[in-house]
């Protein structure tokens, strides 16, 4: 077993990603855990393609040009002063708001790839064959979020953006990492617990039906590898000796600080502000005012906020105890979040999801079957 792991399953053992010699140890196929099997078999019921029209239809018209995806109050920025004066043309608003919704579903788009590639890194490491069949098929719904978002991107825009900064070098960090629990706690607590939040705001906001679609499928997938983080972290964390535990801590930590309180490059911002004729000196600047202006003891409100969303993931998950509770509670109340229970945003969403997908997948069992190659 590899180091560094602080394996306290077995169902979570792991080798190196290199070590493919040990897989095929005799012991080790009599020895599934059945942990995972309820997951696995769930994914029939809310199979979907995005290139089969039962599920969505990519060909449904959105009228960018006329129509803002979403309500112009969810865009603060262009309630900054400066922005307010010089973007007066309700189309230019439009258009704003249009482009910073491709910026978004760019930002999706790079972090499913992650989890692509972070679910078949498992699948090199993990040791026990449930866990493995586990990580194999969320590796397999993955790619089918790559594909819809690839798609949809295509179809209303034609090409994504760049991946940010700071989200490429963390999926870079946690792909590349040998250590499971790293893999676990920065991909299916803390990029699943963004994901769960952005895509329930999406959901409830975007005025694009084929975007709400789209984010009520991914949504039936994403749940079920949100529970995988929260099983390992229910049979990891209550084992932790205290060093191992303040290492889990501040990984995590290291983690939600690059993926939430990024203030964005610079550069990035003077190209999105300079592509609307703004000057993105003045930009900032009535950033940074309206930050002064701002109460300090602020906090984020509302059941859909991203960061409030993944501060409650890592809460329940064990995640946050008095040593880093400081620095999550600078930005959420942490005791109305921990009175507030384990159901997560977006679960209802789902299983909505999960009943659309189940009259579709379950209409004409009797259907003939075909063995078809293209
Ligand atoms: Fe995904
Ligand atoms: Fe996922």
């Amino acid at each position: 077993m590899a180091d560094g792991n602080i394996t306290k399953d077995a169902m979570y053992g792991a080798v190196a990603p290199d070590d493919f010699e040990s897989m095929l140890t005799l012991d080790r196929y009599g020895e599934r855990s059945t942990a995972f099997d309820k997951i696995i078999s769930a994914t029939h019921d809310h199979f979907w393609d995005p290139l089969d029209k039962r599920y969505i239809d990519f060909d449904e018209p959105f009228d960018l040009e006329n129509e803002a995806m979403t309500p112009e109050e969810h865009s603060p920025i262009l309630r900054l002063p400066y922005v307010a004066e010089t973007l007066t043309d309700p189309k230019q608003r439009i258009a704003f708001i249009n482009y910073m919704q491709l910026r978004g579903f760019s930002s999706i788009l790079h972090g499913e790839q992650g989890a692509l590639n972070l679910s078949a890194s498992l699948c090199h490491v993990l040791y026990d064959q449930g866990a493995q069949e586990y990580a194999a098929n969320q590796t397999r719904e993955e790619a089918r979020h790559v594909t819809a978002f690839a798609k949809y991107i295509k179809t209303r825009w034609g090409r994504p953006t760049e991946c940010g900064a700071a989200l490429k070098s963390l999926l870079v960090e946690i792909i590349e990492a040998p250590e499971v629990y790293k893999k676990i706690v920065g991909m299916q607590m803390l990029v699943e617990g963004l994901a769960m939040g952005a895509f329930a705001n999406g959901y409830r906001h975007n005025r694009d039906p084929v975007a709400k679609k789209l984010f009520q499928l991914v949504m039936t997938d994403e749940a079920f590898h949100h529970k995988f983080g929260k099983i390992w972290a229910d049979r990891t964390i209550p084992k932790l000796t205290e060093a191992e535990r303040n290492m889990v801590e501040d990984w995590t930590a290291h983690c939600a600080q690059s993926l939430l309180f990024d203030r964005g490059d610079p550069r990035q911002q003077a190209e999105i502000y300079g592509m609307f004729d703004l000057d993105p000196e003045r930009v900032v600047a009535d950033i940074v005012q309206r930050r002064k202006e701002r109460d300090p003891t602020r906090k984020f409100k509302g059941e859909t906020n991203v960061f409030r969303v993944l501060i409650k993931t890592l809460l329940n998950a064990g995640l946050i105890t008095a040593r880093t509770r400081g620095f999550y509670a600078m930005y959420v109340d942490m005791d109305e979040l921990a009175a507030e229970g384990e159901r997560m945003v977006g679960d209802d969403i789902a299983e909505d999801g999960i009943r659309y997908l189940q009259a579709i997948n379950f209409k004409d069992a009797g259907r003939p079957v075909s063995i078809a190659a293209e």
